[in-house]
């Protein structure tokens, strides 16, 4: 009888699976990367996943089968605390339970540490396995004794002190040696720093390819959904390129948080840095987690109402006006700064990272229309104190204000706080929760607010009084009370 083919050439580089051996890959062109390979092995760890997956849902004889809707458990209240109650608002109220959290963010900016720190914080009793391709298990106790996680001397004790007895470290990037730890530890929270160091001989020699990644992450995103655990995955992302890697797993998994810094020359004071999730299947994406890094690891920030402004004796400088925001489910305020120059070449441009620079351009397009301020032989340079990103529409009244004011000179008034949307007719629209805005600009001594006339539908306790406040209906109109009063 013909013995069967079980041979097949698999690129050790990109996992490219080819008939006959080949020089050249001709998926990613690399040289002599194709390796004969059984096909038993390469196929098993693929087929042994998609059984896994399906269990709860196939017949005996291994047919999927369907369910009615409402038979499904929902798995709600699922929900296991991270002990740091900014990373559980950006999650969407804590770890879900049986889901993949990837982590991105640029190297030193505090992923490790934050992991690391909710590791001890969780309010769960089960095991926390955390796996470390990158840093010795040294290393990582290192860490935990600076941060005060383990139980050490009286004055160098967090308050978690004493919790992070229960994690366990495994310093591997095997996969198929961290499935058998899996299977031996049964953790309820399983810590993968970094995904780019994970690799499986399965998928070839070279570690950090996205073949590997993929597959190494699929197999560990299979066994927490089985297993009712939750999983984070960090992964290195870097400002130029190396995006590519990690991107490709984020349909994978169920949530993806990036974490940020502002740069030093942004005029924050104090080294904070933001949580925000691009994507979540269990809560909104709007949340913003807010941290200050620190000599002892990464702090909270609760009340980011004053992080964000720029504490001034008398008046305000041109160019700068205070905007009250909402990112999420908080309201603060923050400082808006402009400034206009002379265009250097024969085009004017605008140089802005903290605010959407298209946003930038139409409302400055806004106001040369409506307000006839001359713009376009003048380059201008937005920042927002604090290095904060804003992403928020309610931001564009105090946008208006703070062009307006470096380009005449002028000055805005002080204690004056300003939030709406401007559309391109010139009228200022109603934004969300705007009585909460001129509650927080009023707690914070802001004692005049600019605003749309009505908030954008929603029904909100009135407010018992109007002192100071200003509703208004055309940007005109708001820069005209504005600079005139
Ligand atoms: P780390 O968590 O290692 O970053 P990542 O895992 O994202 O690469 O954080 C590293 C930076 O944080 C490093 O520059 C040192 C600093 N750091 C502190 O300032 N205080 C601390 O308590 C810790 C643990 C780190
Ligand atoms: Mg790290």
């Amino acid at each position: 009888m013909k013995k069967s083919k079980t041979c097949i050439f698999k690129c050790s580089s990109c996992g490219h699976e080819e008939p006959k051996w080949l020089g050249r890959c001709p998926e990613c062109g690399e040289w002599n990367t194709l390796i004969e390979t059984s096909i038993s092995g390469a196929l098993s760890g693929a087929l042994r996943t998609s059984a896994r997956r399906g269990s709860a849902t196939k017949t005996e004889q291994g047919i999927p089968r369907s369910l009615p809707l409402s038979a499904i458990d929902p798995q709600e209240g699922n929900r296991v605390s991270s002990g740091i109650g900014e990373l559980d608002r950006v999650l969407g109220g804590g770890i879900m339970k049986r889901s993949a959290i990837l982590v991105g963010g640029e190297p030193g900016i505090g992923k490790s540490t934050l992991l690391l720190q909710a590791a001890a914080a969780a309010e769960t009793t089960g095991r926390i396995l955390y796996i470390s391709g990158e840093e010795s298990a040294g290393q990582v106790r290192m860490r935990a004794d600076r941060l005060g996680l383990l139980a050490g001397p009286e004055d160098n004790r967090s308050k978690q002190a004493g919790q992070a007895e229960r994690i366990e470290i495994v310093c591997s990037a095997r996969l198929e040696d961290i499935s058998a730890i899996l299977d031996a530890v049964k953790p309820v929270i399983i810590i993968v720093d970094s995904v780019q160091t994970l690799f499986s001989p399965e998928i070839g020699l070279v570690p950090g390819t996205v073949n590997q990644m993929k597959y190494c992450s699929f197999e560990l995103i299979s066994w927490v959904k089985e297993h009712d655990a939750a999983l984070f995955l960090v992964a290195h992302v870097t400002k130029d390129g190396i995006i590519a890697g990690p991107k490709t797993l984020e349909h994978m998994v169920d949530t993806v948080l990036y974490f940020e810094q502002n740069d030093q020359a942004s005029g924050g004071s104090l080294d904070s840095r933001f949580l925000r999730a691009s994507k979540n299947r269990f809560g909104s994406v709007d949340e913003l987690g807010i941290f200050t890094m620190g000599e002892k690891g990464l702090k909270e920030v609760k009340d980011p109402s004053t992080l964000f402004l720029i504490q001034r004796e008398g008046e305000l400088p041109p160019g700068v006006a205070a905007a009250a925001v909402l990112e999420g489910s908080r309201c603060f305020l923050v400082e808006i700064q402009a400034l206009t120059v002379p265009a250097k070449g024969s085009l004017s441009r605008v140089y802005s990272d903290r605010i959407d620079s298209g946003r930038v351009s139409r409302v400055a397009a806004t106001l040369e229309k409506h307000l006839k301020l001359r713009l376009q032989d003048h380059d201008l340079y937005i920042n927002v104190a604090g290095g904060i990103r804003i992403n928020e529409v309610g931001v564009e009244l105090a946008l208006a204000g703070a062009i307006y004011s470096a380009r005449t000179g002028l000055a805005l008034p002080s204690q004056t706080a300003l939030a709406g949307e401007l559309s391109l007719a010139g009228e200022v629209r109603p934004v969300r929760r705007l009585n909460t805005r001129i509650k927080t600009s009023r707690s914070l001594g802001f004692g005049r607010f600019f605003g749309p006339g009505a908030d954008s539908g929603e029904t909100e306790a009135a407010l018992a009084d109007s002192d100071g406040i200003h509703r208004i209906t055309s940007v005109k109109n708001a820069i005209t009370l504005l600079f005139t009063q």
